[in-house]
């Protein structure tokens, strides 16, 4: 039985809770231009278009719940003798409300702000916008989403390289495996020995960096493949 197991989230784990993945037949990506929306460059160039993106987004995390993957990896983190570090792409809420302690949103969280001026972060469920000040510095039109944007640097990365370089198991569950740094932690976690494991609906472009696969909806295969875990298998 693996003692330390890291876990990579991505969209597809909370697909099957009603939240569009990005790069599926019909994903986010499809209907925006992701340098419009999801860049600094595109807030700087119309904050509303980012605003406005992001406000759909925040106001429909009260109509989402976890599905059983979010559960099963909340039952991991509470059964299993060892540390389970889970890293989540999403800056959805589902894996909190779950039940997952140990979480690091590498791409921030859509239910935060963050002031690009005084750099206070604040929880946030309202919509944003260039009128509303910030709590902390009452200045107007410094309030950003507390996401973060191609080109930027993903958070706490020291924190996941460290559970990475010493971890036993890696799992990565719904995610395509297209963007960087995460398509890599794969190798990283191969090079300190770990067995690697992708759990996706299909083959990831990095699926073959994996010592095994198991496809299928995130739902199904999630909770089946923790029960083995936890049976000692
Ligand atoms: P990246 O190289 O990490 O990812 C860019 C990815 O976007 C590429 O793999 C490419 O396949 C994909 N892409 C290219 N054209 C696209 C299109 N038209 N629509 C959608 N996707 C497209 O990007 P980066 O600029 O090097 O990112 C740097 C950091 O930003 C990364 O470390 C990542 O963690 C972070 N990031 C955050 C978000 C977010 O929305 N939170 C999105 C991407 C990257
Ligand atoms: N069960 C399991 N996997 C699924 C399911 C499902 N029900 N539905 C879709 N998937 C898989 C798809 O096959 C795909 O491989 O989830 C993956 C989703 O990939 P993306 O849409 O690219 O999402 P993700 O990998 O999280 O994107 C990474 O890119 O745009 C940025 O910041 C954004 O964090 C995101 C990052």
């Amino acid at each position: 039985m693996p003692q330390r197991i890291v876990i990579l989230t991505g969209a597809g784990i909370s697909a099957e809770s009603g939240v569009d993945t990005f790069r599926d037949k019909g994903g986010i990506w499809s209907r925006y231009d992701y340098r419009q929306v999801a860049t600094p460059e595109g807030f700087v160039a119309d904050p509303a278009l980012v605003h406005d993106f992001y406000n759909q987004r925040r106001s429909a995390l009260a109509g989402i719940a976890p599905n059983p993957a979010h559960y099963a990896l909340a039952r991991l983190e509470a059964e299993h003798s060892g540390p389970v570090t889970l890293v989540t792409q999403n800056i959805d809420e589902l894996h909190e409300r779950a039940g997952s302690k140990n979480l690091i949103h590498m791409h921030g969280e859509l239910a935060k702000a963050l002031c690009s001026r005084c750099g206070s972060r604040h929880e946030w469920r309202g919509a944003l916008s260039t009128e509303v000040p910030c709590p902390a510095c009452a200045e107007a039109g410094c309030l950003r989403p507390d996401v973060v944007w191609f080109g930027e640097m993903p958070y706490h990365m020291e924190r996941i390289y460290e559970a990475l370089g010493d971890c036993d198991l890696f799992l990565a569950v719904g995610t395509s495996g297209s963007v960087y740094p995460a398509a890599q932690f794969v190798q990283e976690a191969s090079r300190a020995g770990a067995h690697t494991v992708e759990l996706n609906l299909e083959p990831s472009e990095t699926f073959s960096d994996f010592d095994e696969a198991i496809h299928g909806p995130a739902s199904r295969v999630v909770p089946d493949y923790v029960e083995q875990l936890l049976k000692g298998r």
